[in-house]
């Protein structure tokens, strides 16, 4: 109900809109009213009341509440169901349990910090707030080895969605950091659950350090990372850059899994900053040195060594000259 007040107020931002309107509308009492109004306020919305005029909504909050992220929200699937959280250990976590409980396809789970967050190969995830903490639970019919051409495609989308939200120019470092200026601003954290053949489940976590400030980054990361606030100044809708997110996403899923991933290996490969360089790979406790050449149509790192051309599914790649 909360939801249905705020959406006949929206349709009239900045305008009163009387009580009693409102509860005729939605066949409430005023009194009911009034308390959905005191729990909006408390959300962070801006409601401005008069005996005599009603209600008037003069800002919304920048939160990671369903609310917010539904609003204009045109996806089939992804965001329908929609898990929130003001703290949280891990979003990813949380998916899995939520996953493996039997939550549908496109169910996402966003949080405002996180206290465990998790990042690949093993590394913690500083969740401060005003990141960008979502998980995107996936149910595709493909097969397992095709689940990196999927961490490849949210890189992808998570960097034009950036560019357009912050007005920034990033490139992605293999497999899947955001780079800016040379600092990692996002990274990606694919979780999965298969059999031999099939997928049962895909978690897909990203964490986008949208408008952290330097303060609340740990020592040990300040050389290697940054945020868009602390880049450009300024601060960008956080709910804004979900929502661009989820329905670019979801467009460019649906496309991967029916025609294959070609057309957004291109794309990618526009991105990378790890092709055409001198390369050292951290894979499996080895170190390999080489050149990086491409990208293959499953998105493993094509690297040509002492031994010829080596394929990379995982591990850490820095540039030869970092
Ligand atoms: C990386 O190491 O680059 C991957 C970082 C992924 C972090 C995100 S934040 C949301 C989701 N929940 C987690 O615990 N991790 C991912």
């Amino acid at each position: 109900m909360e939801e249905k007040v705020l959406m006949l107020l929206r349709e009239k931002t900045n305008m009163y809109v009387s009580g009693e309107e409102v509860s005729r509308t939605l066949q409430v009492s005023r009194t009911a009213i009034w308390k959905y109004i005191g729990r909006l306020r408390e959300k962070g919305y801006t409601i401005d009341s008069s005996p005599r005029r009603g209600y008037c909504l003069r800002a919304v909050p920048d939160l990671l509440i369903p609310f917010e992220i539904r609003h204009g929200l045109t996806t089939e699937l992804l965001g329908r169901k929609i898990y929130a959280y003001a703290t949280i250990d891990s979003t990813n976590r949380r998916a899995r349990e939520l996953a493996q409980d039997g939550a549908s396809d496109g169910t996402i789970v966003v949080a405002e910090m996180q206290t465990e967050g998790r990042g690949r190969l093993g590394r913690e995830w500083n969740s401060p707030q005003g990141g960008i903490w979502l998980s995107l639970i996936l149910r595709p019919q493909i097969q397992p080895f095709k689940v990196q051409s999927i961490t490849l495609l949210t890189a992808v989308v998570a960097a034009e969605t950036t560019e357009l939200i912050a007005d920034v120019a990033v490139g992605i470092k293999w497999p899947n950091d955001l780079l800016l200026h040379g600092k990692k601003v996002a990274g990606i954290l694919t979780e999965v659950s298969a059999e031999m053949d099939c997928v049962r489940y895909l978690i897909v976590g990203i964490g986008l350090n949208a408008n952290v400030a330097i303060t609340s980054f740990p020592e040990s990361v300040k050389d290697i990372a940054t945020s868009l606030l602390v880049q450009t100044g300024q601060a960008v809708q956080r709910t804004e850059w979900v929502r661009i997110f989820l329905q670019r996403f979801e467009q460019e899923y649906n496309y991967v899994v029916q025609h294959g991933f070609s057309a957004i290996l291109k794309r990618w490969r526009e991105y990378s900053i790890t092709l055409g360089q001198d390369v050292v790979v951290h894979c499996a406790g080895q170190r390999i040195v080489g050149h990086a050449v491409d990208i293959n149509e499953q998105g493993a790192l094509l690297v040509e060594t002492a031994n010829g051309i080596e394929a990379f599914w995982a591990g850490e790649v820095s540039l030869h000259n970092e």
